[in-house]
């Protein structure tokens, strides 16, 4: 059984959907969630699951580094085979990514290379881009520009909003493409090597898979 450790901010759907599908998994299971935030949602959704959460308030630190070497001690201290960054609104530096670098995965409401950052919705409205989005990749130092595992779209509609769009992207797109991602890692079909996302030994994509898969690829999740 894999160890995954969830890093969340807010409201924690992506963790929701995320221990569901470990319900489901013998592959691996949620261990721990840590979030930044004081009485976050995440943490109250994690402990409602029997999961352990932690809180280590990014508030008590004077820079990023002191926050992150606490952060990963902490994490450390779940032993996890995986790190996943689940709307977890901090910028992580070095001192993080280079000690779990190659398994840590973040999810990201843009059709990377599209969109790094904040705002992505407006700002795919605002581009008139036909298509939004989120994908699924592995954490780097540069932010939101690790590459791409799986990624997939909704259309825009002329009346949308960046708060319609998000909760469509949301249900329809992230719940599932996430599980995936970690539903690869944990059965070693995964993996990340010299900067560059391979599935099953052959270079994934630029962009990531796109989500639904056309041919169902191999998975021993349940
Ligand atoms: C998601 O849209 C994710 O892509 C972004 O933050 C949001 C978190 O949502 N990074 P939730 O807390 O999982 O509901």
């Amino acid at each position: 059984m894999k160890r995954v450790v969830v890093l969340a901010s807010g409201s924690g759907t992506n963790l929701q959907a995320l221990m569901e599908h470990a319900e489901q998994s013998k592959h691996w299971k949620v261990v721990g969630v840590i979030t930044n935030t004081p009485g976050a949602t995440c943490i109250k959704r994690a402990n409602k699951q029997g999961i352990a959460g932690a809180v280590i308030d990014h508030t008590a630190f004077d820079s990023r580094e002191s926050f992150d070497y606490a952060l990963a001690e902490k994490v450390a201290q779940f032993a996890p085979d995986l790190v996943v960054l689940a709307g977890f609104m901090r910028i992580l530096t070095p001192v993080f990514v280079e000690r779990y670098l190659g398994r840590l995965v973040n999810i990201h409401p843009s059709l990377l290379p599209k969109y790094p950052g904040l705002n992505t919705y407006q700002r795919a409205i605002d581009a008139g881009d036909r298509h939004a989005g989120a994908t699924v990749h592995f954490v780097t130092a540069e932010l939101d520009g690790g590459p791409p595992v799986i990624h997939g779209k909704v259309s825009i509609d002329a009346a949308d909003t960046a708060d319609t769009l998000s909760k469509r992207i949301l249900t329809e797109i992230e719940h599932n493409i996430f599980a995936q991602a970690v539903d690869w890692f944990c059965t070693n079909q995964l993996d990340f090597q010299a900067g560059k996302a391979y599935l099953n030994n052959d270079l994934i994509p630029a962009e990531g898979f796109s989500w639904p898969l056309e041919t169902p690829l191999p998975t021993t999740s349940s």
